[in-house]
């Protein structure tokens, strides 16, 4: 069997909370130390640029990002982590793949799509108003960053199924035009990824601010698990676990045993505030040594900066033969 290259790209534009750990992190960390595959996580650091235009808040989100990973104990000596800037030939790719890239192809992407309608809806003159190549072009950076390691599998997410369809498309076209030099990767879509749910009760999701940080301190930690919404239902009345977000999150980092032993208390009436400070404590006991360690790195990004440089390191001893031999391939070659 052909060993499966798997590589996973984390934006760094926010700061991580338990929603992203249970549902990208954890399963991530556990696969980083499968022998058997080749994994790749990076920071896509670039691809910020298509969303936000503040500086200090890409650096500090790519700070935050990679000591979190780290934190939670990603095996950066079997798996290949680095930050898609220090990878210069992944720009080089990119560039190269416009040449094979349909426009028409860019014009479909939803992302492009969505801000033209919200332009035509605020009746713009102009439906491209406010939209940089970067937001346009973002699909073929993607692209590069998933060909240039010969990726066989990539994890997503739905909302980036078509970005993957585009990965596929443009790879084909290349190889049609300058003979099999790209592997063709396959989206990995996982329908049943662990969601949470937030402190309102809707999906844990920034854009409803309505998370839990992963790493906030034991305090806040506190404060916002008591915020979490719940019914009226009285101390001592039984409790469906059912649509309970305590009860959600806690199934997410307890064993089976203990779960079943929450469901009893539930049956029996547990009362909320009794749930919400066990859930306080259990989560706060199973984080604690991840978040020491995040501030540990926090305090000292040269670690978490020598971390990053040894990866890329060792993802261009690939990237550099590979972008010679797909430079050769379109005709830029030596001349003598
Ligand atoms: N577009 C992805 C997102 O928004 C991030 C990403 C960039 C990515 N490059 C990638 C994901 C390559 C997988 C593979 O989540």
């Amino acid at each position: 069997m052909t060993q499966e290259t798997y590589l996973t790209g984390i934006t760094t534009t926010g700061t991580p909370h338990i929603g992203n750990y249970v549902g990208a992190i954890r399963p991530a960390v556990a696969s980083s130390k499968d022998e058997t595959r080749k994994n790749f996580y990076f920071l896509a650091d670039y691809h910020s640029l298509a969303k936000t235009e503040e500086p200090d808040r890409i650096h500090r989100s790519g700070l935050e990002v990679a000591a979190t990973w780290l934190a939670c104990g990603l095996d950066t000596g079997n798996a290949f982590f680095y930050r898609q800037s220090d990878i210069p030939e992944i720009l080089e790719l990119t560039w190269i793949l416009n040449g094979v890239t349909a426009k028409g192809l860019m014009n479909r992407a939803h992302s492009y799509k969505a801000q033209v309608q919200a332009n035509e809806e605020r009746g713009s003159s102009d439906p491209d108003k406010g939209i940089v190549m970067a937001l346009y072009n973002y699909p073929i950076l993607m692209a590069a960053d998933i060909l240039m390691f010969k990726s066989t599998r990539v994890p997503v997410g739905r909302d980036q199924k078509q970005h993957m369809e585009m990965t596929r498309d443009i790879a084909q076209r290349f190889n049609h035009r300058y003979g099999d030099i790209l592997v063709i990767p396959e989206a990995e879509i996982n329908e049943n990824t662990a969601t949470l749910s937030g402190l309102d009760g809707r999906k844990m999701s920034k854009s409803y601010d309505n998370t839990i940080p992963l790493f906030v301190d034991e305090k806040r930690l506190r404060k916002l698990i008591m915020k979490i919404k719940t019914n009226s239902l009285e101390p001592g009345e039984p409790k469906a676990t059912e649509g309970s977000t305590l009860y959600e999150i806690y199934r997410a980092f307890a064993t089976d045993d203990e779960v079943q032993e929450i469901e009893k208390r539930y049956a029996d009436g547990i009362a909320w505030g009794e749930m919400k400070q066990l859930l306080f404590e259990y989560l706060n006991d199973h984080i604690k040594p991840m978040r020491e360690e995040y501030e540990r790195l926090l305090a000292d990004p040269a670690i978490v900066e020598k971390e990053l440089r040894r990866g890329a390191e060792r993802a261009r001893e690939i990237s550099v033969p590979y972008i010679a031999e797909i430079r050769h391939a379109i005709g830029i070659r030596k001349l003598g």
